[in-house]
């Protein structure tokens, strides 16, 4: 069996039984409803619903680590492996949010039958929590990149002068190091973690990193080219929080290395990652930028969504926002991983998903999403 079969009939089998533990709970629902099982009620019925949550749609059910696993496979079978991953998943939870509903009233028509009615106890469920917006957001961007062939990856947020800056072409004293106000450990890491690098004490350093890119290097460090990888998480800077900055933000690092891979593989990827998140009505541009791990450069920018594209205050009135940075690697950073610059070419980008949830949400001011107020939270 390839690889993308034993992937799929897998995917099957965990999504058979999902719906299996899904059709018992139904069953059972119909059971009680029609008086056939008088022992069948539905706050028993809504904890193994819960369980069943638990086990097939929450972070650790078989759809989840399948996530995970789409990275091992060949980027031709990863595509339409992840499309059918996404269309198990997004099945599952309309499932469960159709049952879900019917619990719910089914629990409010106990309720209101039995005859002890206490009227101070009308709540059904205490309030709920939810998956932030950040998240959400991260989670819908690597929906659309999985849909585009590309596998997860992850690095340490703290993260030593090596990856963080050296590997990438940046080394001590650059002046593109004053592009990041980095904040740094006391603590240094001793001696080398990479076998044939040259230690020196300056690149043991230790730092919260400033941006997704150090996992370039850790990705490629570890796997052989071709790769097609996003990389989301938690980056870290100096700034002084406002309207349009946060210390603490997330980005999402992406990186292709394969044959022959032009620029205008990487104009085509922005634009199509673009209309598929944000809608047939918001276009992106580049613009020539510097970044030092990237030759040539570019930095990215989509219409406002705020005034679509007409101007406005948070645009500056050019009716358009910076989304990230782009560009092909730079050969000096493949030779750092052992990748021949002869024979791979890439490219990488890089861009804020705080951003991406502000211009979806049009928040004019991103410390909302610091600020945990739940008045806030809850309309997402
Ligand atoms: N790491 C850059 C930043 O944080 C963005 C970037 C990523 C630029 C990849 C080019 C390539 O500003």
């Amino acid at each position: 069996m390839s690889q993308e079969q034993e992937f799929l009939s897998r995917l099957a089998s965990a999504h058979s039984q999902a719906l299996e533990g899904l059709q018992s709970i139904a069953v059972q629902l119909e059971a009680g409803a029609s008086g056939d099982d008088e022992s069948i009620n539905a706050s028993k019925l809504t904890q193994e619903f819960n369980v069943w949550k638990e086990r097939y749609v929450g972070k650790k059910a078989p759809v989840a680590s399948l996530k995970k696993e789409l990275g091992l496979l060949d980027p031709a079978s990863r595509r339409h492996a992840g499309a059918e991953l996404n269309r198990v998943r997004d099945e599952l939870l309309d499932r469960a949010q159709e049952l879900g509903e019917r619990l719910v009233s089914a629990r409010l028509g106990t309720l209101q039958s039995s005859s002890r009615i206490d009227m101070t106890e009308l709540a059904l469920d205490s309030f709920r929590g939810h998956i932030h917006l950040i998240t959400q957001t991260r989670d819908e961007l690597e929906d659309v990149f999985i849909g585009m062939g590309y596998s997860i990856q992850e690095g340490p947020e703290v993260e030593t002068d090596w990856y963080n800056f050296e590997a990438l072409n940046i080394p001590p004293d650059h002046p593109a190091r004053g592009m990041f106000d980095t904040f740094y450990l006391k603590e240094s890491v001793r001696g080398t973690q990479d076998g044939d690098r040259p230690s020196s004490s300056s690149s043991n350093k230790l730092l919260l990193r400033t941006h997704t890119s150090p996992v370039q290097i850790h990705t490629m460090s570890e796997y052989k080219p071709p790769i097609y990888m996003v990389a989301p998480g938690k980056v870290y800077r100096r700034d002084t929080p406002d309207a349009r900055h946060i210390p603490i933000f997330n980005q999402i690092e992406g990186l292709v290395v394969d044959k022959n891979i032009t620029f205008a593989d990487l104009a085509g990827t922005i634009e199509s990652f673009t209309t598929k998140y944000f809608g047939q009505d918001i276009h992106s541009r580049l613009r020539p930028a510097f970044f030092p791990f990237t030759e040539p450069s570019a930095e990215f920018e989509i219409t406002c969504a705020i005034c679509s594209g007409s101007g406005c205050r948070t645009c500056s009135g050019t009716g358009w926002i910076e989304l990230g940075g782009c560009g092909m690697v730079d050969p000096n950073v493949f030779e750092h991983v052992g990748i021949d610059p002869e024979v791979w070419s890439g490219f990488a980008f890089g861009f804020g998903i705080d951003r991406c949830a502000q211009m979806r949400h049009s928040l004019v001011d991103m410390r909302v999403l610091l600020a945990n107020d739940v008045r806030f939270l809850e309309q997402f």
